[in-house]
């Protein structure tokens, strides 16, 4: 087996991942999902905190035995330093940090905005550095020019909602359960995005923000619903597929104004909402006009998963950059 194998853990919001990687190569990637957060509409950090705890052991488990990897043979264990809710990454850190104490091994501490990015380099075609990164899920929402696996910099970020959180917002408010972006996407592909057209934020430099959207829907529903209160639910595809043009619109502008000005064409999105079908399909229509070379993780490296905290460790550990049995999570740890 080529080294070095990892073990990495992580834990930042509601998402309990496992995955083993030996020599950049994943042999296993475990996760498990919180349904509990469902009933209350988004996720509730204590919650979370303690579904990390029963779900930890039996999640790490699995992802050695799936790998055909002993405990004995780990070069190093990797968790999540942040950023993330603080119960959550208190778990997954402490886990390692014991893990790592008792193996005698070495820690290493990753950042999970980065890891976003560099789950780019888990499988083929990997992007050609420099290049510019969307990471956009339900926590974030950055551009970050990407110079080496090791140095990257954000030139724009959300000033308020994240875009995932826009898409979850929205799809509350057209009574969609919990998490709603997948299901307004769903919708999305039946209705006309035309038809309610909703004011798209225009942020100076390639920052952005989502508040506005949120906003002007509440009100539009209410206004409608007091006429005929059946609004949402006969408008329902067309009300989703304006909602969505309006947000992609909103990120689409940034990430186009961003790759001309810094002269970037290899061009990656990260995060959840690079599941979204009306981002992929925008993307790879604005590849063919600007001649970008377009890339998007598979879905499960997408998501909040292990993998791509593996990955970034192993970054990490060929630039020895390890950590100390002090390294203690940090919610707003910058990229
Ligand atoms: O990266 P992720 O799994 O977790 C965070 O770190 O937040 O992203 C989850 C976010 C949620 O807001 C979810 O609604 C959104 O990604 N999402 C989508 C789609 N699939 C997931 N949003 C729009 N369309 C989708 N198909
Ligand atoms: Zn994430």
């Amino acid at each position: 087996m080529e080294h070095p194998i990892i073990l990495a853990i992580e834990s930042s919001c509601d998402d309990t991942g496992a995955a083993v990687m030996a020599g950049g190569k994943i042999l296993a990637n475990v996760v498990a999902s919180q349904q509990v957060h469902e009933l209350y509409g988004g996720v509730v950090p204590e919650l979370a905190s303690r579904a990390h705890q029963q779900h930890i052991l039996p999640v790490v488990q699995a992802a050695l035995q799936k790998a055909g990897v002993q405990k004995e043979d780990l070069d190093a264990i990797a968790f999540t330093q942040g950023p993330g809710l603080l119960g959550s990454l208190l778990v997954g850190g402490m886990f390692a940090k014991s893990f790592a104490l008792a193996l005698g091994k070495p820690l290493l501490a990753v950042n999970h905005m980065r890891a976003h990015i560099l789950a780019h380099f888990i499988e083929e075609p990997r992007p050609e550095f420099p290049f510019l990164c969307l990471t956009v899920s339900g926590g974030h929402t950055q551009l970050v020019v990407v110079r080496s696996a090791l140095h990257m910099e954000i030139v724009g970020q959300t000033q308020d909602d994240a875009a995932g959180e826009a898409f979850d917002k929205t799809a509350k408010l057209l009574g969609l359960p919990y998490p709603g972006g997948p299901r307004l996407d769903k919708l999305a592909q039946q209705g006309n995005p035309l038809r309610f057209p909703f004011p798209v934020n225009q942020m100076p430099g390639y920052d952005f923000s989502f508040s506005g959207v949120k906003t002007a829907v509440m009100y539009f529903l209410r206004q409608q619903t007091q006429q005929n209160p059946q609004f949402i639910e006969e408008n329902l595809p067309d009300l989703c597929a304006s909602i969505q043009h309006t947000i992609l619109q909103t990120l689409m502008r940034q990430l186009r104004r961003a790759a001309a000005d810094f002269n970037l064409t290899n061009i990656a999105i990260a995060g959840g909402v690079a599941a979204n079908s009306g981002l992929r399909a925008e993307l790879q229509r604005l590849a063919e006009d600007h001649d970008w070379r377009v890339f998007i993780p598979a879905f499960q490296y997408c998501t909040d998963n292990a993998g791509m905290i593996a990955m970034a460790a192993h970054f990490q550990y060929l630039a020895g950059d390890f950590a100390s049995q002090l390294a203690s999570p940090d919610p707003r740890l910058k990229l």
